[in-house]
């Protein structure tokens, strides 16, 4: 008789677990849950952000009409509790782990089991709220901590969704306003001054 350590353990992505799980999986697949959307609501003071100068990073607010898409990992067997055990100590800035229904949307695999997350509710003392757009970018690129500027965590989150073909609108908008600035054309013989004299592409945290 199979005991529970037998269980497949999913662990569900929607922030910098998407780009750098930096754990052993044997499995990965795409889909969403319910009840749940992406927010850059919570501060991090840890990796994107100092102690009294937070950054912003990912979340999850409780919107039941809404889904969240992203990606589950099936854990390794043989590590699910080192795993979990690291994945405790990257997420400790005010993230708690919880199960939820997992839906499968890769193609022929449909399907729905429970996955575990990381979440920062409101209570926790990281936790930021809403904001407006122009508010958060401002915070965003003065930000930066151990694990890189908040910059790159918005724009490197907004690319790993792009190779999904995830939309989310409340992440593209923000990385609308982060992005390098297209080079702007200039006539010929006009360009080289013009390169020269350009403003830096992006504020530097
Ligand atoms: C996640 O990626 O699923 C959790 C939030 C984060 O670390 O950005």
């Amino acid at each position: 008789m199979p005991d529970s350590s037998d269980l497949p353990v999913w662990l569900f992505a929607y922030g910098s677990l998407l780009w750098r799980p930096g754990f052993e999986y044997v499995d990965r697949a795409r889909g969403y849950v319910t009840g749940w959307s992406r927010r850059f609501w919570q501060g991090s003071t840890d990796h994107r952000g100092l102690p009294g100068a937070p950054g912003r990073v990912v979340t999850l607010s409780c919107e039941p009409e809404l889904a969240c898409w992203g990606v589950a990992y099936r854990l390794a067997p043989s590590a699910v509790e080192s795993i979990l055990e690291r994945l405790d100590h990257r997420e400790q800035g005010g993230y708690e782990r919880h199960v939820v229904d997992f839906q499968c949307a890769d193609g022929p695999r449909c399907g729905r089991w429970p996955a575990l997350l990381y979440v920062a509710r409101p209570d926790n003392p990281e936790y930021l709220g809403p904001a407006s757009l122009a508010e958060m970018a401002l915070q965003v690129q003065r930000s930066a901590g151990p694990s890189g500027t908040n910059v790159e965590y918005v724009l490197k989150l907004h690319a790993a969704l792009t190779a999904l073909e995830i939309v989310d609108p409340h992440v593209a908008e923000l990385a609308a306003l982060l992005e390098p600035a297209a080079p702007a054309s200039a006539p010929e013989g006009q360009r080289a001054s013009a390169d020269e004299h350009a403003e830096p592409r992006r504020a530097a945290s």
